[in-house]
């Protein structure tokens, strides 16, 4: 689907919709059971997240807005004339405020998102905001390859991926989001990477343990969006956020925690769950300057930059085709 409304472009990949319930019910199925962190981001979960975001505990967003912040004009000079910015993930408004109020010659925004509704809001916002931009926002799942319209007429394109969502990816993964977004841009183009970094288990089990249960809410949303999807009987009361940081894998696990023996009907099919039972939600996976630097190498690509704050807590790479 696509509307044309003045300066915005809406493409709807409609697949994401289609393959939800057959995902979210083949991952319930399995032993060990787990949901794919995709589904987090519904309308609840999409402001949950936002809130996430502002917490105290959750350093990654601060750190990195400073870092963009420290380097704006090297970004914009990268960014360049008559050129697209492509965000996957798109459109925290902080963060892309920065860019949009330095950066000049931009000449299209397109952010790409899962979340549809998440997107539209803020790209309503930034239409009002920033009277001379023009958005093609892109509803899709972007963990497949995507075409992206005309992409070749601009004279420099540059990929935005931030907050360290490509922490989300395995390893695996990770290396071909990074060759499929070698196929999207052309020689000389960038990407613009953020990516947290190892670090004490202390800190990061605290930003994903927060006080106030912002980060539980957000996982439980799962149980209420299954119920939404399937009008199933589950109730969030009878699951229990667990969050702990995996050293050896280098990654945040988090997962839904059973409280008790039940059985229920999803989609049609009866689910058993036990007590103590661990559903898995998501990764996140924290990476080393020179880790990372391998697989940026092995997709194709060239480190140009590595941007860290003070306490090394996160850093933004800047990847050159
Ligand atoms: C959106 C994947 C970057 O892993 O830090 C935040 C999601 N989960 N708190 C992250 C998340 C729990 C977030 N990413």
């Amino acid at each position: 689907m696509t509307e044309e409304l003045g300066r915005l472009k809406f493409y709807e990949y409609k697949k994401v919709e289609e393959n939800l319930k057959p995902e979210l019910l083949s991952g319930l199925r399995e032993s060990p059971k787990h949901i794919s962190p995709k589904f987090f981001y519904d309308k609840t979960g999409s402001q949950l997240f936002d809130q996430i975001t502002n917490l105290e505990e959750y350093y990654p967003t601060e750190k990195e807005i400073s870092i963009l912040r420290d380097h704006i004009n090297e970004i914009c000079s990268m960014i360049g004339e008559n050129s697209a910015l492509i965000e996957y993930g798109g459109a925290n408004l902080r963060k892309i405020s920065i860019i949009l109020d330095h950066c000049k010659g931009i000449a299209y925004y397109i952010p790409i998102d899962i979340s549809t509704i998440y997107m539209q809001s803020s790209v309503n916002r930034l239409l009002n905001q920033y009277e001379d931009l023009s958005i093609m926002a892109i509803s899709a799942d972007f963990t497949k390859p995507i075409r992206i319209p005309d992409i070749e007429k601009f004279s420099r394109r540059t990929i935005l991926f931030l907050g360290s969502s490509i922490g989300n990816f395995e390893p695996d993964e990770l290396l071909h989001f990074l060759m499929n977004a070698n196929e999207t841009i052309e020689e000389g183009d960038c990407l613009i990477i953020g990516a947290d970094l190892r670090k004490d288990s202390e800190i990061l089990n605290r930003a994903y343990n927060d006080s106030r249960g912002v980060t539980a809410a957000f996982n439980l949303n799962l149980i209420t969006r299954i119920n939404r999807e399937f009008g199933s009987g589950l109730s969030p009361e009878l699951f229990q956020h667990f969050a702990s940081y995996n050293g050896e894998k280098g990654r945040i696990e988090m997962y839904l925690k059973v409280l008790d023996n039940f059985e229920m009907n999803i989609g049609g099919e009866e689910i058993v769950f036990r007590k103590n039972e661990l559903i898995h939600t998501e990764n996140s996976y924290k990476f080393t300057i020179e880790g990372f630097s391998d697989i940026v190498e092995k997709a194709g690509f060239k480190v140009g930059k590595v941007w860290t704050d003070e306490e090394n807590y996160y850093s933004v790479f800047i990847i050159v085709k």
